[in-house]
């Protein structure tokens, strides 16, 4: 008989969100309101830094945790978001998703649980599993996607070590309230656990207010982790590049789960990313915005309201059981027979949601929102 392989991935299932993007390549003529990138090329004054870096020469192994440079520049634009942040406690890391998970793999132990408000982006639960850690899902849905003291301080156990908040929200495009925030910090007080603040879409904010966990709660400094990328605000998805930054006991111990599991990001890379903390990413942001607006007033237009009105990131989380449908069906049949993809709220822990993505060009918005406009109407017959 052979041994089985892990009982932690046993667990986890391929992510859903590449599952309803493979359906809708495969659709022909499927406008893809799916992706959770921005449709930009990258600024050409970031991708130019790459080629001057090659011609230096700049192809052998970095330092762990990234260029002296690159640390300082993080550290300086951290300090200038109000975030006081030492360079030799940031570590660069292949994209947000490789700094929350080597975040967790640095803070858990087996049977540790991690506090999850839900909807979330799917990464979190897949790595709490990957760390034999236990994921403990909090609906927000009732709170209208904010954080509850009680719920929050009812779910806590001694094996809780840590909480992930994410603000803007990925799939809501909703911002913690000051409630909300202070919520976490009373319970992470109280009980001694770790806040990870993935904070990959701080820069795509349209309206405020917006405050930012690690600046509302200095004093919590000791147990914040926060999490940052290239991918969102500067379209740099496809460079896997982010960081993570937290107090010097942890950030030592973070270091070391990136050492061992990534070692480095490219060297030749991080010129171009301590560029890009340099380039205002406000002419993509006004893009945006220009887009929730259209994709607010079709929605409206159809009586499919998103839950809220986002004022972060760039997708809408739209309410689709009045159709009759539960959010897995909605989506397939929209991509199927609409020809308009969606992703399923079930990919972000919480049935009964369809998330849209504006990350697409005008034209190809304005053709998925009139495909889904009709989709929506056949439904109602
Ligand atoms: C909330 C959230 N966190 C993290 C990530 C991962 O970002 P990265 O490209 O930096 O790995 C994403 C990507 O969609 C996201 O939406």
């Amino acid at each position: 008989m052979m041994k089985s392989t892990s009982s932690a991935f046993a667990r986890i299932k391929p992510s859903g969100i590449r599952r309803i993007n493979t359906l809708a390549a495969q659709q022909p003529d499927c406008i893809p309101l799916a992706l959770g990138e921005p449709d930009f090329d990258t600024p050409p004054a970031i991708s130019a830094e790459v080629a001057a870096a090659l011609a230096r020469g700049e192809t052998h192994y970095p330092p762990n945790c990234g260029t002296p440079e690159l640390r300082r520049a993080i550290a300086a634009y951290m300090a200038r978001q109000g975030i006081p942040a030492d360079p030799e406690a940031v570590t660069v890391t292949a994209g947000a998703t490789e700094a929350i998970s080597a975040t967790l793999a640095a803070l858990l132990d087996p049977g540790d649980e991690v506090i999850i408000p839900v909807p979330a982006f799917t990464l979190y639960e897949a790595a709490v599993h990957i760390n034999r850690g236990t994921p403990v899902l909090m609906s927000t849905v009732e709170a209208g996607f904010q954080i509850d003291e009680g719920e929050l301080r009812a779910l806590v156990t001694p094996a809780t070590k840590a909480i992930i908040i994410c603000t803007p929200n990925n799939p809501t495009g909703c911002l913690l309230d000051a409630a909300s925030l202070d919520a976490v910090a009373a319970v992470a007080e109280e009980a001694g656990i770790f806040v990870i603040c993935d904070d990959v879409y701080n820069r795509l904010v349209y309206e405020g207010p917006y405050e930012r966990f690690a600046v509302r709660h200095p004093e919590l400094a000791d147990r914040t982790v926060v999490v940052d990328s290239f991918s969102k605000p500067w379209a740099m998805t496809g460079w896997r590049l982010g960081w993570v930054s937290a107090a010097a006991p942890i950030a030592a111990e973070i270091a070391k789960a990136h050492q061992y599991m990534v070692s480095s990001v490219p060297a030749f890379v991080m010129p171009a990313a301590a560029r890009a903390l340099e380039v205002d990413p406000t002419p993509m942001l006004d893009i945006y915005r220009a887009r929730r607006t259209r994709v607010l007033e079709a929605l409206d237009k159809m009586g499919m309201p998103p839950a809220v009105k986002p004022a972060g990131a760039f997708y809408a989380f739209i309410p689709v059981t009045q159709t009759g449908l539960g959010s897995e069906e909605f989506c397939e049949r929209a991509i199927v027979e609409a020809g308009v993809g969606l992703v399923p709220g079930e990919c972000f822990g919480c049935a009964g949601f369809a998330r849209l993505s504006y990350c697409v060009a005008d034209d190809a918005l304005d053709e998925g929102l009139r495909r889904l406009e009709r989709f929506v109407a056949s439904l109602r017959g």
